[in-house]
């Protein structure tokens, strides 16, 4: 293992959380290079359960440094939160890094998040609310604040109190009165001042220029990965606009959010859920609202790790993932989640759309939402295999339709899938080709 992307391959939470804590036990050097608190990675190991937002999975190894790359979008007082929880379980968070050029997720973009879904209705996006759309978008019109910032606090209090004038008439343009206490609040320049101010004093230990420790790592021929956010359908460029983020998930991020060449990424390890999900609005072709989306639910524990909110569900779908595999170029797929399939008499694959309106059948994931939206999957269907798969330990144990099926998703890919997971534990990681990803 030289540098590893790992790359969501499907409408996010595919379980890159758990992959990156799997491999960071090799890793000197992790880097988030995309999203802020938006996301969501639920790691269990041996010291706990825990919900990171922003800290990279692998914090909790000592010996593996982590970086919040300068693609990510940092909400200080809410990084400070997720680092006293980390503390309380024994971790204190030394190996922490951030750059000092990531951008700032203040108050106000938190606000206008809220103010722009509730202006959009019925044709909300269900984005997290947490600011992460404006909060790029200040990035682009080049006015945004960044962590270095915070290291000069009169700096500071005079760029946010410049800033503050055009936020309000925004915010005021909405006339949503409901929300004029909270107007009033993520526009008062003193308060997040200081409580921005008082995140960046506790953080300082922390900021460092990024570019500088990835160029050492690389010098050094470290282990490094790039543990992305969210997925392909969700990228900005090429999700299912305009229900997308505000970043690019694919590894033609990576190179840009963590601040490395893009040709010293030697694999992209793909991840993939043995089954489809996804948070927010959207065309879901193979969503199941029936009994067996449910049971993929109540299993699956399909819950946002963010927002609590209920995941959609539905079965795998090859387009999607063969679409992702096009724009991101996997060495190989991790699959997560196939005892989560356990119980099921029959699986459903996805490998192709048909168009309803005209009979045309797709292969691919159409630029227009609105064809998406009328898409019908054409399934194909396998036998379940109806055992518990989660003790199994290596490819042999799982039964022979488990295999198949993965053998079915590895050619609809075109990729090989190189680990399989069967539960949340590190050891129900299995790792079919021994020399990959090590
Ligand atoms: P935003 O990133 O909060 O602007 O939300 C944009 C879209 O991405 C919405 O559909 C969100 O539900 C989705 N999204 C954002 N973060 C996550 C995540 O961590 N997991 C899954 N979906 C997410």
């Amino acid at each position: 293992m030289s540098v590893i992307a790992v790359v969501g391959a499907q409408w996010g939470d595919e379980g890159k959380g758990r992959v990156v804590d799997y491999l960071a036990d090799e890793a000197d050097l992790v880097i988030r290079y995309g999203g802020g608190n938006n996301a969501g990675h639920t790691v269990v190991n041996p010291h706990g359960h825990f919900k990171l937002h922003l800290i990279p999975s692998g914090i909790f190894h000592p010996g593996t440094r982590n970086l919040l790359g300068n693609g990510v979008v940092i909400n200080p007082p809410a990084l400070v939160v997720e680092l006293e929880e980390l503390a309380k379980a024994g971790f204190d968070g030394a190996n922490l890094f951030i750059s000092d050029r990531a951008h700032l997720v203040m108050p106000y973009h938190v606000l206008l998040d809220q103010l722009e879904e509730r202006e959009r209705g019925a044709a909300k996006l269900g984005t997290t609310s947490r600011g992460i759309g404006p909060a790029y978008v200040d990035k682009v019109a080049r006015r945004g604040l960044r962590v270095v910032d915070l290291m000069e606090p009169d700096l500071f209090r005079e760029r946010l109190a410049a800033t503050l004038p055009r936020i309000r008439r925004l915010a005021d343009g909405y006339g949503d009165e409901e929300m004029a206490d909270a107007v009033a609040e993520a526009t008062d320049a003193d308060a997040i001042a200081d409580a921005y101010l008082a995140a960046g004093t506790q953080l300082a230990r922390h900021v460092i220029d990024g570019q500088a420790l990835v160029d050492e790592a690389l010098e050094r021929g470290e282990r490094i990965l790039l543990e992305g956010q969210l997925g392909t359908m969700r990228d900005i460029d090429w999700g299912i606009y305009p229900y997308v983020t505000s970043s690019s998930p694919i590894p033609g991020g990576a190179s840009i959010g963590a601040g490395l060449p893009a040709v010293a990424i030697d694999q992209v390890l793909g991840v993939a859920k043995a089954y489809t999900t996804a948070v927010g609005a959207g065309p879901l072709p193979t969503e199941l609202e029936d009994a067996d989306g449910e049971t993929l639910r109540e299993r699956g524990i399909e819950y946002g790790t963010s927002t609590g909110r209920a995941r959609r569900c539905g079965w795998y779908d090859a387009v999607a993932v063969r679409f992702s595999v096009r724009l991101a170029g996997y060495s190989s797929i991790a699959l997560t989640k196939l005892d989560v399939l356990d119980g099921f008499k029959r699986l459903r694959i996805a490998t192709a759309y048909r168009d309803p309106a005209d009979g045309r059948e797709w292969t691919t994931v159409p630029a227009s939402t609105s064809v998406y939206e009328r898409l019908e999957p054409v399934y194909q269907d396998l036998p379940g295999w109806e055992t518990d798969t989660t003790a199994c330990r290596s490819w042999s144990d799982l039964p022979a339709a488990a295999r198949a099926y993965v053998e079915r998703l590895e050619s609809l890919a075109g990729t090989l899938i190189s680990h399989v997971s069967v539960g949340p534990e590190r050891a129900q990681m299995i790792v079919r080709e021994s020399e990959a990803h090590r």
